[in-house]
């Protein structure tokens, strides 16, 4: 395993953090909590050290699941990250009673990392206003927190200033190959890098996008340059190539997954300036196809009509990148019930308020409606 130094915190992490957002469900949605279980134990085996979860996914539950498996190990042989969920935050006893909860959630005397969650222009502001930061070094000096982050997701000026106006232990970034124009960006990269603050890098392959790419021959590419490596696996090197990393959180959902990116984060190795070339000219192929960036976060559900937000973005997606007639065809029609179709929408725009990518949410369902429809339509009239 792969380990790198926090040097402003003295302390080394796994480069492969557990992200604990997907894992896996069983027939009605919770989480399989044996498999669950089953994979953590593996990558804890394996030397990953790192494991983050946060009080809103899998409803709650991950918190509970996460903390009963990490109960099986001494306290002081991992790193635990949670965040709090400002949106739930209206007053300063919100936040003690939400971190109350979360200790008990995990059933632990503290939390390592502990992160604002989500940080954009609007929550930065509440969390100033209100001054959760003076509450979370209270809890820092009471042993509860060891250390203060945030993760992000807003554009690079807003990053700077956040990252600009506090002494922060480290911040937590989506970043991947795709976006590295994007949200902080390269440059934020750069900034943390020379500001000494570390880096955590959520989404790396882009939450699944980047583990499959069997079209117009570009994933022959990575193959023919390395047989043996996953598609994920050039994903992981992309972003493990940047000094200033120290941990990547793949949110893993199979233990085929946890074995790939054991292998991945075993014996590291940072891409070189072939392969980077390489990973470019994917980049390249893949922007021009992509239709939005939804990274199925699911930070826009529930949607009040019911429309299932990130599996319409999934089969639209899907489509452009892959030009699979018949998949979308069966998607559109077997996968996504018509009351999660994008139709139902009411254009209320409650899932625009809280998508971190500020996709135009109403916009693109109202296309992807119709497009997904014809394809649908063109099918079923040539059978
Ligand atoms: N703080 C925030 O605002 C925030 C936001 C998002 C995420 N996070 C945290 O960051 C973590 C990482 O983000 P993420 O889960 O989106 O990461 P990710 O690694 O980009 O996406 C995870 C998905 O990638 C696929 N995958 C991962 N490894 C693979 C492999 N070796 N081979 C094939 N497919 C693979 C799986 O997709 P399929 O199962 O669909 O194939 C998996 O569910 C989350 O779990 C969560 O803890 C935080």
């Amino acid at each position: 395993m792969e380990y790198r130094t926090m040097e402003n915190l003295g302390i080394e992490t796994s480069l492969l953090g557990f992200g604990c957002m997907r894992f896996p469900t069983d027939a009605d949605g919770g989480i399989d909590e044996a498999l669950a279980l089953a994979m953590i134990d593996r990558a804890y085996q394996a030397g990953v050290t790192y494991f983050d979860t946060a009080y809103p996914y899998h409803g709650g539950q991950s918190e509970v699941v996460t903390g009963k498996a990490l109960a099986r190990y001494p306290r002081d042989s991992y790193r635990l990250a949670t965040k709090l969920p400002l949106w739930s935050v209206k007053t300063i006893a919100d936040v003690e009673r939400i971190f109350q909860e979360q200790l008990g959630r995990l059933d632990k005397s503290f939390i390592d990392f502990y992160l604002l969650h989500a940080l954009d222009r609007e929550r930065w502001q509440a969390a100033k206003e209100l001054d959760v930061l003076s509450y979370c070094e209270k809890l820092r000096a009471e042993g509860k927190i060891k250390y203060l982050g945030f993760s992000f997701h807003d554009e690079y000026e807003v990053f700077e200033e956040i990252l600009t106006a506090y002494r922060w232990d480290f911040c937590q970034i989506q970043f991947n190959y795709m976006d590295k124009d994007t949200q902080a960006t390269t440059r934020g990269m750069e900034l943390a890098a020379r500001l000494g603050i570390p880096v955590v890098i959520m989404e790396p392959v882009k939450g699944g996008s980047l583990a499959k790419l069997p079209w117009d021959g570009i994933d022959e590419l990575f193959k023919k340059a390395r047989p043996d490596a996953s598609t994920a696996s050039w994903a992981m090197r992309y972003v493990g190539s940047f000094d200033n990393v120290k941990v990547i959180l793949s949110g893993m959902s199979t233990m085929d997954q946890v074995e790939d990116n054991l292998r991945t984060f075993a014996d590291f190795e940072p891409l070189d300036a072939t392969e980077q070339a390489l990973v470019a000219q994917v980049a390249d192929a893949l922007g021009a196809r992509v239709q939005n960036g939804c990274t199925g976060c699911r930070y826009c559900m529930p949607c009040p009509a019911g429309v299932d937000i990130p599996k319409c973005f999934y089969v639209w997606n899907q489509y452009h990148i892959y030009e699979n007639v018949d998949e979308a065809r069966w998607n559109w029609t077997k996968a996504v019930a018509d009351a999660q179709k994008a139709s139902n929408c009411i254009k209320c725009g409650k899932c625009e308020q809280a998508c971190p990518q500020h996709i135009a949410i109403r916009e693109d369902l109202a296309r992807l409606q119709s497009e997904l429809d014809a394809v649908a339509g063109q099918m079923g009239a040539g059978q």
